[in-house]
């Protein structure tokens, strides 16, 4: 049974009719920029062939019920309890509630029209793996209460209230780039985003390559105060960098000569994640004509490179992502490879020659069991639309 069936099933068992609608809302893959889109920097990310599917109708009392198809849990709120984070029983929300209701809320602050539905659904974007399942969550509700609700936004404002849903209502400060390639992706392409003007457009995919998602099987767990901390240490970057370059507003403003003689003036801590954000700026636009103009090996080299900048500067790798980065990298036909996503946990990301992706994914998978144990999943992805009736 595919995931379209199994929840229009649980809808069905639930709710004792047929859901109205069908969501589909992609994750996301990132190839390079990562780590910026918080500091006004440029992102390249693929939505995939992985999503959350949400199967829903207009519901007819006030209250919005909700199945966790995955989780087998339920819960109901209205608009009136969103504030106070419960259900309409005064409990608090359990965690994976926060999602939609956030973006119930988000899209109530501006005045959009949400009105109550019965809700289920269920993902094959696995949790915590660095795929973006939270964004494809809440792309697949803010797709679903534009349907209900007749009104319609541009992608990326849905993009926009889907980050504020998670700022300001789950309380994880992430960027744009999860809920933007959600909103945005396109079959085929990837996706360049500039995240200080919102501007993008799309590229075509590196030719006779396949894009290899690896999951090390390692969840991130607890890692809010992890990602928080380092955008606190970006912004502490461009304070302490003001006095030297008066009109910085991010990191963005600054390149890395102009970087590399001022850093000594920033704490040990604060100039490596600074100067990981620099540089990575840097590559991925070094990266744009080599995709341009079909350098897949320059490129992928940028993609090794970021993988050390996040292990070494930034610190957002644990071993076992290191592990299946090294293992990829000595492996034939492996172009780049490196860890995606914010990190801690979850998946690599590797490019990879056509002729030479079934043999390397089985290399991969055998050289990551025999150096930690564990069997990894691994799996060539499309490029695929974004949030959508399906
Ligand atoms: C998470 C965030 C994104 C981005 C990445 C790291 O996925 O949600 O906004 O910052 O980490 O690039």
């Amino acid at each position: 049974m595919n995931l379209r069936e199994k929840v229009t099933e649980k809808f069905r068992e639930r709710f004792g009719y047929d859901p109205d609608y069908i969501v589909r809302a992609p994750g996301r893959v990132n190839l390079l920029g990562e780590h910026v889109d918080y500091n006004d920097g440029f992102v390249l990310p693929i939505a995939i062939d992985r999503a959350t599917w949400l199967a829903c109708s207009p519901s007819q009392t006030p209250q919005t019920t909700l199945v966790a198809v995955d989780l087998s849990e339920e819960t109901l709120f209205t608009p009136e309890t969103l504030s106070a984070k419960t259900d309409t029983a005064g409990r608090s929300l359990p965690s994976w509630a926060l999602y939609p209701a956030g973006v119930m809320w988000a899209l109530g602050e501006t005045q959009l029209n949400t009105p109550a539905l019965n809700g289920a659904y269920t993902s094959d974007v696995p949790q915590g793996s660095g795929l973006s399942s939270s964004a494809s969550v809440e792309m697949a509700f803010a797709f679903a209460w534009q349907t209900l609700g007749g009104w319609f936004l541009p992608p990326m404002e849905r993009a926009l209230l889907g980050q504020k849903a998670e700022n300001q209502y789950v309380g994880v400060n992430c960027g744009i780039m999860d809920q933007f390639a959600s909103a945005c992706g396109e079959e085929n392409r990837l996706l360049l985003l500039d995240c200080r003007s919102l501007e993008w457009r799309t590229l075509p995919l590196p030719k006779n390559t396949a894009i290899v998602i690896a999951d090390t099987t390692k969840r991130r767990t607890l890692t809010s105060g992890e990602y928080n901390s380092r955008r606190a240490d970006c912004e502490e970057a461009v304070r302490l960098l003001k006095k030297f370059v008066p009109d910085i507003k991010s990191l963005r403003d600054v390149n890395l000569e102009t970087f590399n003689q001022f850093a000594s003036h920033l704490p040990e801590q604060v100039h490596k994640r600074a100067r990981h954000v620099v540089e990575e700026i840097e590559r991925t636009q070094l990266s744009i004509p080599f995709l341009e103009n079909g350098h897949i090996q320059q490129f992928g080299r940028l993609l090794n490179e970021c993988h050390d900048s996040l292990r070494n500067l930034y610190e957002v790798s644990i071993s076992e992502l290191d592990v299946m980065v090294q293992v990829a990298q000595s492996l034939p036909g492996c172009y780049g490879a490196r860890l995606t996503g914010a990190g801690f946990g979850g998946c690599t990301v590797n490019l990879v020659s056509i002729e030479k992706v079934e043999d390397f994914a089985n290399r991969l998978s055998a050289g990551y069991e025999a150096k930690t144990g564990l069997h990894p999943e691994i799996y060539i992805c499309q490029a695929s639309p974004g949030a959508t009736l399906s």
